[in-house]
């Protein structure tokens, strides 16, 4: 009896299952008869911030490389100390180093094995702006350039926002312009630092 009282109830629960599995609901971005422009998928309503997104919009220096105006920007959002460019060594050694190579000459393990070259930190041309006609070092390009690379990829190199936190992405570009300080005598020139002997 209790058995089959058991069986009984098993059945009324997969039932239950069942019912909940089939209930009318819209599967993403299918068609509806409902709404009048025939998506299920709602525009989110004019104005509506999603929470956590609010700095996005506002710190733009910080979340896009950009200032206010949309222009890349040549300074670095906050301080850059040397617990900042020790963090940005590791996670670039971490993250860029396979292609980079450990010194940014673009030398990296993937690359040995076949993936697009990148071009040298030091002593390259930005590829992405002599797309648009400008022939610009990257020892020469803002900083925020840099960080919109990172942010958004370029080319054969993929994004790496998903990755990386917005302050580590910062760090690792203090490390990138670290590593083409040590290797370009003319960008050390250019920051007036280079000792005379
Ligand atoms: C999977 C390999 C790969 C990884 C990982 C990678 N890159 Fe790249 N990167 C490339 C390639 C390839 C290019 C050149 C793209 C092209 O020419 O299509 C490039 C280009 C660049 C450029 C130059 C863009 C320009 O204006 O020419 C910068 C700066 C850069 N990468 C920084 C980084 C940093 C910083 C990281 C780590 C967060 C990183 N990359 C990770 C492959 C990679």
């Amino acid at each position: 009896m209790r058995c089959l009282l058991f069986i009984a109830l098993l059945a009324a629960a997969t039932g239950c299952h069942q019912k909940m599995a089939i209930q009318p609901s819209y599967r993403p971005q299918s068609v509806s008869d409902f709404f009048s422009d025939g998506r299920t998928s709602r525009p989110p309503v004019a104005g509506t911030v999603a929470r956590g997104q609010l700095a996005v919009r506002t710190d733009t220096v910080l979340y896009q490389g950009k200032d206010a105006k949309g222009a890349l920007t040549a300074e670095f959002p906050f301080e850059v100390t040397s617990d900042v460019l020790k963090r940005g060594e590791q996670r670039y050694n971490v993250f860029c180093s396979v292609c980079h190579g450990l010194t940014g000459e673009g030398d990296g393990r993937i690359v040995k094995r076949g993936f697009t070259v990148p071009p040298s930190y030091s002593t390259d041309l930005s590829r992405s702006y002599k797309l648009k006609g400008e022939k610009i070092l990257l020892t020469d390009v803002p900083v925020g350039h840099i960080y919109d690379v990172i942010t958004r990829g370029y080319g054969a190199m993929p994004e790496h926002a998903t990755q990386i936190p917005v302050n580590d992405r910062w760090a690792i570009v203090a490390y990138v312009r670290a590593l083409q300080y040590s290797r370009s005598p003319a960008l050390r020139e250019k920051m007036g630092k280079e000792k005379s002997k």
